[in-house]
């Protein structure tokens, strides 16, 4: 068996992050995120710069990036989000060829993250996506389903309303979708039940799982979604991101974590820990932020010196 990682730290990660952090940073920070083995990194977002301030610098960060893409960082896939029709020309204009478009499961958390209902958003996204396959036909785009476990507006979500969503976002032609629990409340039994309602919905390789580590049940969804068969799940690395909703609430499933449990179950992933371990530590620094990634803390604390 093998999975596939979508790190996605330098976006999800920093987006709610507000002390702001200097495009060369970010630019490091992915750099390092490669280096250590990771293949597929969701770099930034082209959204409104007054939604998302942290990440207003995207274009200068493909900017910055250009020049390793085409030397060393050619195995490495980078991405970013792309909300709206503008986004998408600030996306071509920097040459990004794999977008995220996202949505959510409930329509009041899509109004206030993207000011569209779950429809309406829909019917943007196919005039986005077919305009990207045409700019780049050797592209490739992600659908993000948000909320799909519950919502911090409407409550728990019908898991027969995520697949539902799931399947629209295939239907306007995204290779792949990541299912969300935005909030991170889901607990195993939750994630079979939603992964049943997906796989009747929409095939198997085309589902990845986002899962938030604010309870504590991260790794156990992935163990759970694993079970059943889904090979694609997105981190981040020491865990960075949070959601606006749960504040003080832990971020993403972190990254290392993730690497950890892959390896210790006799899945390579092809990371290097210990390298990993180290990308985000100027990131942490700069947010004046100890490392809080569990296997993160671990693998600095093995390579350090001084034990
Ligand atoms: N990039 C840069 N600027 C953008 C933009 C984009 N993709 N889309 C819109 N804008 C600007 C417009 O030019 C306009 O600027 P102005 O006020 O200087 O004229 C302003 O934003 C408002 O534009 P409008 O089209 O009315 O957008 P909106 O206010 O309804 O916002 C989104 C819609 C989608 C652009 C905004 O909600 C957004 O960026 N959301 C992303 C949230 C996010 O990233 N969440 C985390 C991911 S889960
Ligand atoms: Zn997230």
């Amino acid at each position: 068996m093998s999975v596939r990682i979508v790190e996605v730290g330098p976006r999800d990660g920093l987006q709610n992050e507000p002390v702001p952090i200097p495009t060369q940073a970010k630019a490091d920070f992915v750099r390092a995120l490669a280096a250590s083995g990771l293949r597929e990194i969701e770099v930034s977002s082209f959204v409104s710069p007054k939604a998302v301030p942290q990440l207003a610098d995207a274009s200068d960060l493909f900017g910055s990036l250009s020049e390793w893409r085409r030397s060393e960082g050619t195995g490495v896939k980078l991405s970013a989000l792309v909300p709206n029709q503008k986004g998408l020309e600030r996306a071509l204009q920097a040459g990004v060829d794999r977008i995220a478009v996202f949505t959510a499961a409930s329509d009041e958390f899509a109004r206030r993250n993207i000011g569209m209902d779950v429809e309406g958003s829909i019917a943007a996204f196919r005039e986005v996506v077919s305009e990207f396959r045409q700019a780049v036909p050797s592209g490739w785009v992600r659908g993000y389903v948000s909320t799909a476990f519950e919502c911090p507006y409407e409550g728990r979500i019908d898991p027969a309303r995520t697949a539902e969503v799931a399947a629209k976002l295939l239907e306007i032609g995204v290779d792949e979708v990541s299912v969300g629990d935005t909030i991170g409340v889901a607990a195993p039994a939750e994630v079979r039940k939603l992964t049943r309602a997906l796989l009747a919905a929409i095939p198997r390789e085309r589902l990845a799982y986002h899962f938030h580590d604010t309870r504590g049940t991260a790794i156990a969804n992935v163990a759970a979604a694993m079970d059943m068969g889904i090979q694609a799940f997105d981190s981040s690395a020491a865990g960075l991101g949070g959601c606006p909703f749960a504040p003080g609430a832990g971020g993403n499933l972190a990254t290392e974590d993730l690497v950890y449990f892959l390896e210790r179950s006799g899945i390579p992933t092809g990371i290097s820990l210990e390298s990993l371990a180290k990308a985000s530590l100027p990131i942490l620094e700069i947010l004046g932020r100890a490392p809080a990634a569990k296997a993160q803390a671990a693998a600095l604390a093995s390579s350090s010196p001084t034990r």
